[in-house]
């Protein structure tokens, strides 16, 4: 792909990895995804917003073969997807300086081995003229690393966010143009990635919102020409709202956990509750991320293996928990052989969820018909726990 013109002086470069399927060796990346940097000339100096993956390296340096200078690299994230191309630009622009935060600094020279000279550190709220175009510097921590800063172009009216309001898509389109698909990819970047550090993010959201933005420009998937699009959808996911929604991740070994499965999960639909339910043998995490976003209550299905939680529910368990949703209530059921302590362990697993937990319903082999009013119990708990506290589909 070509650079890319967004304005007179302000181009797209970057990469469109097509081909990616995982990230940092666990997040599924269905849609592949993009690694966005930016390139500002102003009349005097040119600076680069981030770089590319270390993969897509050539693909960067092939877009700067025509650009003779380049004074600033800002660095808004020191993850490797966007910095791990920041050696090689230095070395083709030998005066240009990396600017980031001071805790970016200490990352970058950490991961990269960047010389300390090279950079220059710049303060929150800090601006820098390139001639006719200034770039203020916002620190925005814990999106979604500590270091993490946005930068906004005053009189261009961009946002340039990084990791922040991105999304896992790759696509040739420079804006969004089917807001329904950015949505979603946006919405499990937010599950996966941001949803540990939601309180943070509602400060950082105060902080850049009374600006006049026309783009918010991220380094993951399409630009955001409506930008209210995200930042209401941010706004939703962040907010204390939860819906009228249980999440239900399970494992069934030989039926009986299933059946139970089965049986609630029409037990709340007729309650009015919407129910995802998720076969941890077969499904995508991502989709169970997803879920976790709005989801009232999560309700963990399992078989008893070795007195213990499935060792899959057990790995959801502790997703689940590293991050952080804003669930209100949880519960547990399943079946168990001779005995079981899933109950106990999976507890255990959750406790970062600031949640209350309803009665499980555990049963010795196949569910009797004293386990089916068990869950219906369950079921109707739900129903009113999520109705006094208002919640809507
Ligand atoms: Fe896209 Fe946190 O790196």
């Amino acid at each position: 792909m070509k650079a890319r013109k967004i304005r007179e002086g302000i181009h797209w470069v970057g990469s469109v990895d097509w081909d990616r399927r995982l990230f940092d060796s666990l997040i599924p990346l269905p849609d592949g995804t993009s690694y966005n940097a930016y390139l500002i000339r102003g009349s005097e100096k040119t600076a680069l917003l981030d770089t590319v993956d270390p993969r897509m390296t050539d693909v960067l340096m092939f877009q700067l073969e025509t650009v003779p200078q380049i004074d600033y690299v800002v660095a808004h994230h020191a993850e490797q997807d966007h910095s791990g191309t920041i050696p090689q630009v230095l070395e083709k622009y030998e005066n240009a300086k990396v600017l980031t935060t001071p805790k970016g600094k200490g990352m970058l020279i950490d991961l990269l081995r960047i010389p300390e000279e090279r950079f220059i550190t710049v303060d929150d709220g800090e601006t820098l003229s390139l001639g006719g175009r200034t770039l203020e510097f916002i620190h925005a921590p814990w999106v979604h690393w500590p270091e993490t800063m946005v930068t906004y172009l005053q009189e261009d009216h961009i946002l340039f966010t990084c990791d922040f309001f991105g999304s896992h898509l790759a696509t040739t389109d420079l804006y969004v143009t089917d807001e329904a698909r950015v949505y979603e990819a946006a919405k499990r970047f937010y599950a996966e990635i941001m949803m540990p550090f939601r309180k943070i993010i509602q400060k950082n959201l105060e902080k850049i919102g009374g600006r006049a933005i026309d783009l918010i420009a991220p380094s993951h998937g399409p630009i955001y020409d409506r930008p209210a699009f995200i930042m209401d959808a941010y706004r939703d996911w962040v907010s204390e709202e939860s819906k009228n929604v249980v999440v239900l991740p399970y494992i069934s070994m030989h039926g009986s956990t299933e059946k139970m499965v089965e049986y609630l999960v029409s037990a709340l639909a007729e309650r009015g509750v919407t129910v995802h339910q998720f076969n941890l043998a077969v499904t995508d995490i991502g989709k169970l991320a997803i879920t976790l976003v709005d989801a009232a209550t999560i309700v963990i299905g399992t078989p008893t293996v070795h007195v213990g939680p499935h060792p899959n529910v057990f790995y959801a368990a502790y997703l689940a928990n590293a991050l952080r949703p804003k669930l209100k209530f949880a519960s547990i059921i399943g079946s168990y052989g001779w005995s079981s302590k899933a109950i106990e362990q999976i507890a255990g697993l959750i406790r970062n969820l600031k949640v209350e937990i309803l009665d499980p319903v555990l049963c010795k082999g196949f569910p009797r018909e004293t386990d089916f009013r068990a869950l219906d119990n369950l079921a109707a708990t739900i129903a009113e726990k999520h109705g006094e506290h208002k919640l809507v589909n």
